[in-house]
């Protein structure tokens, strides 16, 4: 008899460990698919490009205007719009990334040192870098070009200001 209810409790323990397993892969599997959803609505590149275009040459005025802290805002949030592709597209972001913490650091150099005529040269040149990304990654029709004036006219760029006024 006591052999029985042994044997007993422990079916009726091995189904529950099967059930219970059976639901916890069921959680995973909901989980995984919860995440999968998400970074699928995370944006790639061309969203936050389009924002990286417009910061690019808002920076360029504000350095022009002697607002050094609205350039390097501008700097830091152009970086900071990629974010979202170091889910999305990890192995892009990479190259995003060497480009913003290499490339692209004259541009920020001058920016902290509010060295107008070598922001002018460091600037200049990183187009052509923004451009050759572009090529080699099948996107040679999107050359970046400077514009005559803000992409967003809704700011004072002539505000003078010092590069570390930009809150952390
Ligand atoms: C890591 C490579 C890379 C670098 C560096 C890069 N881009 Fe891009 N950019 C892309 C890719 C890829 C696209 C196309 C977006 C897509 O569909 O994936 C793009 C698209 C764009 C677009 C078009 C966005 C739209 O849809 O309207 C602009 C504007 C742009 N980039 C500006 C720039 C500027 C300015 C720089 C330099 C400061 C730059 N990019 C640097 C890869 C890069």
């Amino acid at each position: 008899m006591k052999n029985i209810r042994a044997i007993a409790l422990l079916a009726a323990g091995g189904l529950l460990l099967g059930a219970t397993t059976a639901v916890y892969a069921q959680e995973v599997k909901d989980v995984q698919k919860q995440i999968d959803e998400l970074r699928s609505a995370l944006p790639k590149f061309a969203i936050p490009m389009r924002e990286v275009g417009d910061r690019f040459q808002n920076i360029y005025f504000a350095a022009k205007g002697g607002n050094w802290a609205l350039a390097a805002y501008m700097a830091k949030y152009m970086n900071g719009s990629m974010t979202p592709a170091s889910v999305t597209k990890p192995a892009e972001y990479k190259v995003w990334k060497s480009f913003y913490d290499e490339t692209f650091a004259p541009v920020n150099k001058t920016i902290q040192a509010k060295d107008w005529k070598a922001f002018d040269t460091a600037y200049n040149a990183v187009i052509n870098n923004c451009n050759a990304c572009h090529e080699g990654m099948g996107y040679g029709f999107i050359k970046v070009v400077k514009l005559k004036a803000p992409a967003d006219s809704g700011i004072n760029y002539a505000i003078k200001s010092e590069p570390g006024d930009v809150p952390k």
